[in-house]
């Protein structure tokens, strides 16, 4: 833990120019300093730094945040390492807060189970490079293609086939067997400590910064079970792990997109063949944790997954998660019979980009699917295929992407877009849905909004006039929530430095980049007169406002009135209607 005031300190004696100047090459445009932003592939400069500010933006992808959050981005670091290391560059010393001693112990206990792992690490590969016993693997390798700059890139290892090699391997190295037990990659019996993996080929499980949290062993014959993994432990939780995140970061970067696939070897073949923006599950389905740790990352999704019915089905509910999240998603399919290592086996690379430049957004991908097996050649049938369809359709966030599907869908099936609309709307919503933003999606970059904030954010008499109304009467969603923050925010204190940290508490990506936006905008709204704009935007943004009262009786009109999405629009409808009354 970094105390409060420490990260204070470092910030006041930070220019964020200075910061990103590291890394990114900046000149000089009005208040801001304009480049090429480092987290998408831009030819045209997006990426601004207000140094008054102490706020990043990139206009063309979104990304934003103050300089803790940029070396965050950039490095992939946490919070309080990013602090750390631009507290060397700016010569603060940081010393810790007394730890408790349970955090200490379980800090202690962490430094053991890293050096127990690295250990590990390389008592397997020199088994593989030095020796007689390594020579099966060897073999195997060589058999599938694996040269040494691809065993090096994944520090690929053999266990022996001996009882208690690593065991035995760690005790002489002064490791507490005890502890060791605690990941799961030695056991204990009545006659002794024993290995888990014995005549495997060893893949390290690395974590996003490249610190090997477990380990996966595979046979190097035909038998069963193929894959021997580490049990979850306290470094390893494989349900919100990527391997090979630390090996792809790079290229997630610069090309913004990201392949997932299912299996240790799809991923090497990929890595191999040059596609190195891959990451593959450890044996098991695809979570939200897996998702949102990609949001996190990439902006564009593809998957890529065994051509079988079980591939389909991960593919599927892969969509799901992703469309949860708002993230974009395709699907590369590859030939019948053929997973990405024996394609890409037989075919160039080349053939491989053309597949992907072929992959179909997830949900039409879904759909077609879903009319393959069964055909809409009967009543029965298509009511079938449209309750399967309709939840998933329901997860739809942008409003175009569904209106382009709702026809789509409607010509594939040959029904009317009116019974569709019927059939979503008498499917009852789960409690924990939000209706209200589901059918009324927010703008994602509202241009009256945007300057009502900056004004907010400007002119303290603006500022005034604004809370005199009412924000709600001004903003909704993201920009509502972000306009009280701000002025909870500058009631206390209108410094540039306090405002940034307020990019710290947004956990809504969406409010960050906003927020980010906002803070490197302030030039174009200089010397105006603010109350006209004001006037103007207060005038456009009711007459917004009172357009959906039309798009709420459309909805209105399909769905039960029994329901609670009902009295919810009802509601909004009133108010909508009597500030138009008072207009
Ligand atoms: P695959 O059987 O497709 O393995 O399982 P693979 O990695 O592509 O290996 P090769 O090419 O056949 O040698 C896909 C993934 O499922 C998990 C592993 O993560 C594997 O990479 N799995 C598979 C297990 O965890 N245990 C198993 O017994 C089998
Ligand atoms: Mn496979």
């Amino acid at each position: 833990m970094i105390p409060d005031d420490k990260v204070r300190e470092v910030a006041e004696r930070l220019s964020i120019v200075e910061v990103v100047a590291d890394y990114v090459s900046l000149r000089r445009a009005g208040a801001n300093y304009l480049g090429l932003c480092p987290f998408h592939a831009e030819k045209t400069p997006s990426f601004n730094v207000n140094p008054a500010r102490e706020i990043y933006h990139c206009f063309g992808c979104g990304a934003g945040g103050n300089a803790f959050s940029f070396i965050m981005k950039i490095e992939g670091l946490n919070f309080p390492e990013a602090v750390k290391l631009l507290a060397r560059k700016v010569g603060i010393e940081i010393e810790e807060r007394q730890l408790t001693p349970a955090e200490k112990k379980s800090q202690d206990e962490h430094v053991q189970f890293r050096r127990i792992n690295d250990l590990t690490t390389s008592y397997y590969r020199s088994v593989l490079l030095n020796g007689q016993e390594g020579e099966p693997a060897r073999q195997y390798l060589a058999k599938r293609s694996v040269g040494a700059d691809i065993s090096d890139a994944y520090q690929l290892g053999f266990a022996p086939d001996r009882r208690d090699g690593l065991a035995k391997h760690l005790k002489n190295n002064g490791v507490g067997l005890d502890i060791a037990l605690n990941l799961g990659i030695i056991r204990k019996s009545d006659s002794g400590w024993y290995d888990l993996f014995r005549n495997r080929l060893i893949f390290p499980i690395r974590d996003a910064r490249g610190q090997v949290i477990a380990f996966a062993g595979r046979v190097l014959d035909a038998s069963l079970p193929k894959y021997i993994n580490s049990p979850e432990s306290p470094l390893y939780h494989k349900s919100s792990v990527l391997f090979g995140l630390d090996m792809a970061l790079p290229t997630i970067r610069t090309g913004n997109s990201v392949v997932i696939v299912e299996g240790y070897f799809d991923h090497l073949a990929l890595y191999r063949a040059g596609v190195q923006n891959v990451v593959a599950t450890c044996g098991t389905a695809l979570t939200g944790s897996h998702a949102s740790l990609i949001k996190r990352h990439a902006e564009r999704v593809y998957t890529l997954f065994d051509s079988d019915n079980a591939g389909k089905k991960a593919t599927i509910r892969s969509m799901e998660l992703f469309l949860e999240q708002r993230i974009p998603a395709y699907v590369i399919s590859l030939p019948a019979g053929d997973d990405p290592d024996s394609f890409l086996a037989e075919h160039p690379s080349e053939e491989f980009a053309a597949l992907r430049n072929k992959a179909r957004p997830a949900f039409e991908y879904f759909v077609h699917s879903l009319l393959a097996e069964t055909p809409p050649d009967s009543v029965d049938s298509k009511v079938r295929i449209i309750d399967d369809i309709v939840p998933r359709f329901r997860k739809i966030a942008d409003s175009i992407e569904r209106d382009l599907y709702e026809k789509e869908i409607c010509r594939l099936l040959g029904i009317t877009v009116h019974a569709f609309r019927k059939r979503i709307g008498g499917g009852n919503l789960s409690p924990h849905e939000a209706p209200i933003n589901r059918y009324i999606p927010i703008q994602p970059a509202d241009t009256v909004q945007d300057t009502l904030l900056t004004l907010l954010l400007n002119y303290p008499d603006a500022r005034a006039e604004i809370e005199r109304v009412g924000l709600e009467s001004i903003f909704t969603d993201d920009y509502l929530e972000l306009a009280r923050l701000l002025l909870q925010s500058m009631a206390v204190s209108e410094d540039s430095q306090v405002l940034s940290q307020l990019v710290e508490t947004l956990e809504k990506p969406e409010q960050k980049s906003l927020f980010s936006r906002m803070m490197v905008s302030e030039g174009y709204l200089a010397d105006i007169n603010w109350r006209a704009v004001l006037d103007q935007c207060t005038r456009s943004h009711e007459k917004k406002q009172l357009a959906s009262i039309k798009d709420i009786a459309a909805r209105l009109a399909v769905i039960d009135p029994g329901s609670d999405e009902y009295s919810l629009l009802l509601k909004q409808a009133d108010t909508l209607r009597k500030r138009k009354s008072e207009l």
